[in-house]
This record gives C-alpha cells, sequence and structure tokens, in this order.
C-alpha cells in the first residue's frame, strides 16, 4: 500500500515537471520544448529504429570503437588490481558497454558496475540481462538523476571512480551547459578518477544534416511524437499534422537543432492553457552539438581533467575520450 503511495506521489510529480517545462518552454520566444522529453514507449521505439538506419552513424562508430578497442580502454581505465566502480550514466541497453565488460572480466579486473539512469525500465531490463549475459559480474543499478545518484556514491570513498557518459548524450547539452556537466561531475571525483565521455566529432555537414533528417522519416516522426505525447499526457490538443520536423547544422557552430514548425497560425490547449502559434513559427527541440578535436582537450582542462587517451572508429566520426580528474 505504501508503496503504491510513493508511486503515486513520485508519477504525479514527474507530470507535473512535465507540465510545467512544457508550459514554460511555450511562453518563451523563441518557444523551446526539451529533447529529454522525447523518450516515452514509443518515443524509445523510434530511437532504436534511428539508431539503426543507414543515415543515422553515431551508434554504429561508437559500437566499433567499443567492439574494437575495448582491450585498449581497458588498459587505461583498469588500475593495478585496484578495486573501481564503474559509474555508467544513461546506460541504455549497455550494448557498448558490454563489450568493455567482457574485456574487463578478460583481465581480472575487480570492479563493481553502476549503471545509473532516470528510467526504471531501463534498470529493470539489465537487472534482468546482465545475470544472464555476464554472470561474474558485480553491478548495482540505480534509478535517479544522475549527480542524486553520484552523491549517494561518494558515500562510499576510497574507490577509484570511472564514469561513463556515452553515446554522445553530452551532445544534447551546449557547449555551454557541457562544461557545467563537466564542472560538476568533477566536483564529485578525486583525482585520479577517471570519466569516459563519448562525443560525436564535426565532419562534412551534409552527413551530419542527413543523420539528423533521414530519408526514411523517423527522426521526423520521433520529434512529431512529442507532441502526440504532449496530448496523450497533458491533455493538449495539437494538430500534429499542422507540424513539420526541419533540421539544420551550422558548420560554424558545430550545433545541430531541430525544430517542429507550425505550418498554420492556431491555438493550442494544454490543460486548459491556450498558446497561440503563427505560421511558419518554429518550436526548438533539440541540439546534438558536434565537437572539434581541440574543443575536447580543451573542455577537459577547463573542468579539471586530463585528456588521458582517445578512441576513434576508423572514419574519426565519433571520439570516446578517457579524461583523469587531476
Ligand atoms: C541520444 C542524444 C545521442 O542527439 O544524436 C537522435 C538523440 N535525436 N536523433 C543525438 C537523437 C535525433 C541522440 N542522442
Amino acid at each position: 500500500m505504501i508503496s503504491t503511495d510513493t508511486d503515486e506521489c513520485r508519477l504525479a510529480t514527474k507530470s507535473k515537471d512535465f507540465y510545467l517545462d512544457v508550459i514554460e518552454g511555450l511562453r518563451e520566444t523563441p518557444k523551446r520544448l526539451s529533447s529529454k522529453y522525447f523518450y516515452d514507449k514509443k518515443g524509445d521505439s523510434l530511437f532504436e529504429a534511428i539508431m539503426h538506419s543507414p543515415d543515422y552513424y553515431l551508434t554504429r562508430c561508437e559500437m566499433e570503437i567499443f567492439i574494437r578497442q575495448a582491450e585498449e580502454i581497458v588498459c587505461r581505465i583498469a588500475g593495478q588490481n585496484a578495486n573501481f566502480e564503474l559509474i555508467e550514466l544513461g546506460p541504455g541497453n549497455c550494448a557498448k558497454s558490454i563489450h568493455l565488460l567482457h574485456a574487463l572480466t578478460q583481465v581480472n579486473a575487480v570492479f563493481n558496475y553502476v549503471p545509473i539512469d532516470i528510467s526504471e525500465n531501463v534498470i529493470n531490463e539489465l537487472r534482468s540481462f546482465l545475470p544472464v549475459h555476464s554472470p561474474n559480474l558485480r553491478f548495482n543499478g540505480v534509478v535517479g538523476d544522475y549527480f542524486d545518484a553520484l552523491s549517494v556514491h561518494s558515500l562510499s570513498p576510497g574507490t577509484r571512480k570511472v564514469v561513463m557518459c556515452l553515446g554522445g548524450n553530452i551532445g544534447n547539452m551546449t557547449v555551454a551547459e557541457s562544461n557545467r556537466f563537466c564542472a560538476k561531475l568533477r566536483s564529485y571525483l578525486q583525482p585520479g578518477d577517471q570519466c569516459i565521455i563519448g562525443f560525436d566529432l564535426v565532419k562534412h555537414p551534409a552527413i551530419i544534416q542527413r543523420a539528423y533528417d533521414d530519408r526514411a522519416g523517423l527522426t521526423r516522426e520521433f520529434n512529431l511524437n512529442l507532441l502526440t505525447r504532449i496530448n496523450r499526457e497533458l491533455d493538449a490538443d495539437f494538430r500534429v499534422d499542422q507540424f513539420d520536423h526541419y533540421c539544420s547544422y551550422d558548420p560554424l557552430t558545430g550545433a545541430a537543432k531541430s525544430y517542429l514548425v507550425s505550418l498554420d497560425d492556431m491555438v493550442v490547449s494544454i490543460s486548459g492553457d491556450l498558446i497561440s502559434f503563427e505560421k511558419d513559427e518554429c518550436i526548438w527541440t533539440e541540439i546534438s552539438q558536434k565537437y572539434a578535436k581541440d574543443q575536447i582537450l580543451q573542455m577537459a582542462t577547463d573542468n579539471g581533467f586530463s585528456h588521458t587517451a582517445e578512441f576513434m572508429d576508423s572514419k574519426s566520426w565519433f571520439m570516446d575520450a578517457v579524461w583523469t580528474a587531476v
């Protein structure tokens, strides 16, 4: 009974945050919505499809890094016989990190794997998947906000930490936000602790553009699904067919930005709040920031890390950087 109450309470708080974020974002000029709300059930499955799309290269590139170079990554992170905690922020189905986990097991590294995700669903899946695929793996999944979970973890001092943030998730932040994120992450770490961060690199702009406007229209559906989700969860009446997906990549700033474009003048009700749109008005829904190598080195030193090692795919389109806290 009690647990049902807390669940309901947590659910209520969650959808209240969603509601407040949506209303606030749509009252701003220019209007905006956060990409963190893409991932409902439909959004998860669309993102899964995007990862398999021939036009979306990020997942394949990073997968190649983990398949081909897991042993070298292990050499850079496994301290001599020392016990450490391998923390992963936003593990998804851990398809990439599983290669690292296996390589670590191969060299008899002593470590505890700690996947942290805000989605209970993700952690539950790992709880059933990991014991089958890696029977000897010590792991402890945590449901929660990254930094809340990290601070709980810093309560067990003395254990070296390696924090992974893969998949180009850092890309969903602006450069300024990423710097704040790295500084905050650093504040939870001790000198010698490490992180592995996945960065999508700058490349021919047409390749990036296509990744966020794929020919099968998956990204379009993914972006528009946010309106469907708002309709369902926040009692809104967006006419989804009256919005378009638009993505622009600016090679001068490395920012790929996605928008939803209103195709007509209209007024939308969201739980009774009225929001008006002008024809051709855009809602900014996502940033996917691309980095040049020197920006990555700069970000490391600016936030108290040294750039220890870097791993790239064969096309040099994606980089997993290993940083050590100094
Ligand atoms: C999950 C943040 C890495 O920005 O490339 C894919 C999400 N958005 N297609 C990205 C996404 C549109 C993705 N990340």
